[in-house]
């Protein structure tokens, strides 16, 4: 299991955060490039997994942010979440990327523990620069703040074929894009990016300002493409959490991978094979699933039962047990059909009716507005993680053809980002690739 998985209680000590992991740049973006007269950027890149904070803390639960994989995956999935997808500008160099890469990491080490971004942070800048951190989590603590770094494919590969950064031998060939499915709607500039970041904590106020902030170092070299939030996690990845409900009102992440399946994790989540760079990292699928749940509402609760193939107070299958039992997809009812309908989506998802594939999903819950005749703009902005991309495909084709949800739901985007393993101490996210 990975280490980033494990909580571990916050340090308060009081004492002082050299100020050695920003670049140049960085600190440019932040509006404070007068700061440098420190000189402080000599000692070169380093991370901040040595300091400690100041402030009192509401929320103290802490994950490491260092460890074999990215936090952010098995991590007991928090209760909300903000997506950025980012897209670099036309003048960064590889050089310009890694030491974008840098600084993120150096800024995301920080905000893992409830720090600012820089030592100097929201307030002690002095009275005449913007101050480096935006200040909106102060006192919030880390809220078991995670944050996951991703590669998308136009990274490697442009979308008119360009090598900008000379990574296009190290894309991996399974890497490719995912076919189009069923009720696919995709709004191009709400999906891919060269980029992403998922930031997921249990104070909404703490992810957005990691996104934020994040968001800001990169000024000048990224560009936010995207972003999406979400509320209310739809999964459960570990087991000693309790299956939360998803707007439809079902329990869902039943039967997800968890944290303490370390065997099926590193069969069905971990890269293994590809380019050596890439191994022990994941592919995190984003798809932005709008559902009618005014339609979905209207039926009756034998039929939505019925078009999951789970029972919606209990969680349990429909050919009985209790919620944990696995699905007897032979079992009949008292006339004779089959218990769990065959264009049921946990017929249709489930391992033994594709090859025995599993997928790690982490989605939340979200409601942007509403329409102008009153609709809910909501949905389910779902995250998988899997080993490669063409093994979600393969689930989600199945899914997509014969599954009875689907008429209820409208996919508005779609993306694929390589998550890179775990960051040691000292390094930056993703430096295999660039070595
Ligand atoms: C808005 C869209 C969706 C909703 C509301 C939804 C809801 C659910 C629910 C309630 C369950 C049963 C509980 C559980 O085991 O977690 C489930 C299972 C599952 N869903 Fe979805 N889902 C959606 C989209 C998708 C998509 C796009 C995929 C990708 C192919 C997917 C893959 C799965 C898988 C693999 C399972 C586990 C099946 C099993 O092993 O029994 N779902 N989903």
């Amino acid at each position: 299991m990975t280490e980033s998985s494990q909580p571990r209680p916050s340090t308060v000590a009081d004492e002082a955060v050299p100020e050695q992991g920003l670049s140049r740049r960085g600190l440019l973006a932040l509006g404070g490039g007068a700061g440098l007269a420190a000189g402080a950027l000599a000692g070169g890149f380093a991370t901040a997994a040595f300091t400690s904070k100041t402030t009192a803390l509401s929320d103290t639960l802490e994950y490491p942010f260092h460890g074999e994989h990215q936090g952010g995956i098995v991590t007991p999935a928090q209760d909300r979440m903000h997506f950025a997808a980012f897209d670099l500008r036309a003048d960064v160099t590889r050089d310009d990327l890694i030491e974008l890469l840098q600084d993120w990491t150096y800024a995301a080490s920080r905000l893992v523990m409830g720090l600012d971004v820089s030592a100097k942070g929201a307030f002690g800048g002095g009275p005449y620069l913007p101050p480096d951190d935006t200040g909106e989590a102060a006192g919030l603590g880390p809220s078991g703040l995670t944050i996951t770094f991703g590669f998308g494919r136009t990274l490697f590969r442009a979308e008119d074929g360009a090598d900008r950064f000379g990574l296009a031998a190290q894309l991996p060939a399974e890497f490719g894009p995912l076919p189009k499915m069923v009720n696919d709607f995709m709004d191009p500039a709400r999906s891919g990016g060269d980029l992403c970041i998922q930031a997921c904590a249990n104070d909404p106020q703490v992810a957005v300002h990691a996104i934020r902030n994040l968001t800001r170092i990169g000024f000048g070299r990224s560009r936010l493409r995207w972003s999406q939030l979400g509320f209310g996690r739809t999964s459960s990845t570990s087991t000693a959490q309790v299956t939360p409900r998803n707007l439809f009102g079902q329990k869902d992440g039943t039967n997800n991978l968890k944290a303490e399946e370390p065997e099926r994790l590193t069969e069905h989540v971990w890269i293994s094979d590809g380019p050596v760079w890439s191994r022990g990292g994941s592919y995190l699928v984003a798809r932005r699933i709008s559902m009618t749940i005014e339609v979905w509402d209207g039926l009756q609760l034998q039929e939505q039962n019925r078009l999951l193939g789970r029972d919606k107070a209990s969680g349990a299958p429909l050919s009985g047990g209790e919620e944990f039992t696995a699905p007897d997809f032979a079992a009949t009812d008292a006339g004779g059909q089959l218990a769990i309908d065959q264009r049921s989506h946990v017929f249709r998802t489930h391992p033994d009716n594709n090859e025995g594939i599993a997928m790690l999903r982490r989605g939340y819950n979200f409601v942007d507005g509403n329409d102008d005749i009153g609709r809910l703009d909501a949905g389910l902005f779902f995250v998988a993680f899997v080993k490669s991309p063409e093994r979600f495909a393969k689930v989600h084709q199945n899914m997509a053809r014969d599954d009875m949800f689907v008429e209820y739901l409208k996919t508005t985007s779609s993306s694929v980002f390589l998550i890179p393993a775990g960051i040691a101490e000292g390094e930056y996210v993703g430096q295999a690739l660039f070595g």
